[in-house]
């Protein structure tokens, strides 16, 4: 059995021995309680936190406990069952996530009713945020308890940072209070819109466009803004013109895990913004809200384009290496962003998107490619658009809006491309491509490509202004592959991808060296996570860890500081 109360007495001996350890990791236990364990709070306990949040405590639930045993309710399990691979039942819910890879198959909705579910991975409990009072209450809760801290905003993350066995977690999702300001400060004057930390890119992308404004955001329209995407770096069909989602924060409003309120700007707890645009998310502090530069909106124009492998080999991957080589001419026209993906037997233009332009420029833009593509005798489809909006544009190439169609039945894992890979080693990177999307038939690998400028001359700010990885500036696309699998298979074949996803984005790291990753769709399992995440920010994010979250109560895979955390056989996260 697990010790519960560990070396209590050895501590007194220990210390004087070993004064390079804190007082506090010698008299706490070493391990975060488990629900199983001894020193888990009772119930009492769990009630008198619930009261002291005005009742805003809920208990943690498999989705598809109704799939299974005592609750088992067929009226219920049937919609979750359908939904099980959208995105759609997982961000309205406090602890459940997207990512099948830790959800994994503790409680599946195609296994028997008689078969277990459990939590698994997810938080026991979750506390609905309604207002930084709630969230001091829980951090000092959790400290006071030993207990394991979350956040969960959309619960999108793939990296398993959104989740974390017998955790509190803080649910951000409810704060959805969105305003304008005419904002002032010494690096910009301008409009702003200044959103709660639940709030989703469909939710601002709407608000904003309904005054005549519009802001980056990602191409999924369920993402959280303020939450992962933008601590990440954040990238979307509008970065090529005004930058990654962290190049526009004006101000996030957090709470440490010391209790501390803050304001954090480029003038206010400096250190704080900048590690908290790129530097990861669930890592610095907990955000209540974020402000944002908006734009002026005005003409978009599109383009989508497909064309398909029908037997010349040859042909087909000549045109996907023209792509590449067009891309960076794409580079050089202001405002261009292009989003695509290929297999061995289909490329497709997602979107392509040209702000404040007409279509004829999207169009003179493309015609070099398009008469490359009638040489090569490869058969397509394409279109330019034009739409008076942002957000007309998005939505005439983002289907089912507002949530979209995003699945969840995949797996992602990536690199970014610099344009020196491209430019000079094209024939390796074309080699790496076609072995990856051609040497599993049973589950094709798809290579997908976000193709944006983002150089500081193009954002229009400096390499301090914010943590993103400073590889990002130099790459000319961020490349991420995606495989698909059914849910209702043996989870082994979902590890075996993971094991596969890796051994391609190693591939892609060997021609890219001192490159990078973008860490919002890289992989958790990465061994060198520190510089291919986070590179020469590293030392500094970690020091800025140290200084607003000193017990690193805040801890998720492949995060800054993460290492001081290791997990032990039954899932505690315990000091490594
Ligand atoms: C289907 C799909 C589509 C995607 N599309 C895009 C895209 O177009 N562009 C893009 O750049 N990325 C995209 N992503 C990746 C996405 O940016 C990351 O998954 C991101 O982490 C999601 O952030 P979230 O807050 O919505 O999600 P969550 O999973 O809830 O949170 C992610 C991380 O942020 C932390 N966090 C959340 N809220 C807070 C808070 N208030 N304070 C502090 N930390 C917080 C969490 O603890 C966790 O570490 C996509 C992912 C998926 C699965
Ligand atoms: C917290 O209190 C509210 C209101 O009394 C109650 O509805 C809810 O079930 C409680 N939560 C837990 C986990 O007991
Ligand atoms: C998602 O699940 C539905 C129903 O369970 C299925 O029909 C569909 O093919 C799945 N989508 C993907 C992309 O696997
Ligand atoms: C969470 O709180 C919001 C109000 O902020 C309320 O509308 C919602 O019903 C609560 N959700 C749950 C699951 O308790
Ligand atoms: C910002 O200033 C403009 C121009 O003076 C004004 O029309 C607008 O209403 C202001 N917006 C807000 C949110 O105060
Ligand atoms: C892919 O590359 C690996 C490693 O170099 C090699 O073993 C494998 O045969 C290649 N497969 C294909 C289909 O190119
Ligand atoms: C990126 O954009 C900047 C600013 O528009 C431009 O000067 C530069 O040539 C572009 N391409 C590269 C590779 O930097």
């Amino acid at each position: 059995m697990y010790a519960k109360t560990p070396l209590l007495v050895a501590a007194t001996l220990v210390l004087p021995f070993a004064s390079a350890l804190p007082l506090e990791d010698s008299t706490k236990p070493a391990c975060r309680y488990l629900p199983v364990d001894a020193g888990w709070p009772s119930p009492r306990q769990w009630s008198a936190f619930n009261q002291s949040i005005s009742g805003r405590l809920i208990v943690g639930k498999p989705l598809a406990e109704s799939c299974h045993g005592d609750s088992f309710a067929a009226s219920t399990c049937a919609p979750i069952r359908e939904q099980y691979n959208l995105t759609d039942p997982y961000f309205p819910d406090p602890v459940n996530v997207m990512s099948p890879l830790f959800l994994r198959d503790s409680c599946s909705p195609y296994t028997d009713p008689s078969a277990p579910c459990t939590l698994g991975n997810l938080a026991s409990y979750a506390v609905n945020v309604s207002r930084a009072e709630d969230v001091k209450a829980a951090v000092k809760f959790v400290k006071e308890k030993n207990i394991r801290l979350t956040i969960k905003n959309t619960g999108h993350d793939y990296l398993g940072r959104s989740t974390g066995k017998g955790s509190l977690a803080l649910w951000t999702h409810n704060l959805k209070e969105i305003s304008f300001t005419n904002y002032t400060s010494p690096q910009y004057t301008g409009p702003a819109i200044k959103i709660g930390a639940g709030v989703q890119a469909f939710e601002a992308y709407g608000a904003a466009y309904e005054r005549g404004f519009r802001l980056t955001g990602g191409y999924c329209p369920t993402v959280g803004l303020a939450g992962g995407w933008v601590s990440g770096g954040g990238t979307g069909a509008l970065a090529s013109l005004y930058g990654l989602g962290a190049d526009n924060t004006l101000e996030f409003e957090v709470v440490t895990t010391e209790g501390k309120q803050l304001v954090t700007s480029p003038t206010k707890n400096s250190d704080l913004f900048w590690a908290l645009n790129g530097g990861g998310g669930g890592t610095y502090a907990v955000v209540i809200s974020q402000t944002i530069k908006l734009h002026a909106d005005g003409p978009v124009a599109g383009a989508e384009l497909s064309f398909s492998n029908t037997g010349d080999d040859k042909a087909y991957w000549a045109a996907v290496e023209a792509w590449q080589k067009q891309l960076l001419v794409f580079d050089t026209i202001r405002g261009l962003n292009t989003f695509w993906g290929f297999t061995d037997k289909l490329f497709e233009l997602y979107f392509s998107t040209l702000p404040d332009a007409e279509e004829a420029a999207i169009a003179a833009a493309f015609s070099p490619f398009i008469d490359t593509l009638k040489k090569l005798g490869v058969k397509y489809t394409y279109r330019t658009t034009s739409n008076p909006t942002y957000y007309e544009h998005f939505a005439q190439y983002t289907p089912g809006l507002p949530y979209g169609e995003y699945t969840t039945n995949n797996l992602l894992g990536g690199r970014l491309i610099s344009r020196s890979a491209v430019r000079d080693n094209l024939p390796k990177l074309m080699a790496a491509f076609r072995n990856i999307t051609t040497k599993n038939p049973t589950h094709p690998f798809r290579v997908n490509g976000i193709a944006n400028n983002v150089t500081h001359a193009r954002v229009g700010n400096t390499p301090s202004s914010n943590s993103v990885l400073p590889q990002w500036r130099d790459s000319l696309y961020w490349l991420n592959m995606d495989v698909y699998f059914d849910l209702d298979g043996p989870i082994s074949v979902v590890d075996n991808l993971q094991k596969e996803l890796n051994v391609n984005q190693d591939m892609l790291k060997a021609l890219t060296p001192g490159g990078g990753s973008y860490v919002n769709e890289a992989t958790y399992d990465n061994p060198a996570w520190k510089v291919d995440y986070w590179g020469a920010n590293y030392a500094k994010l970690l020091a800025v860890k140290q200084k607003y979250d000193p017990s690193f109560s805040l801890y998720g895979p492949a995060s800054v500081g993460s290492d001081h955390w290791k997990s032990d056989a039954e899932g505690r996260l315990c000091k490594a």
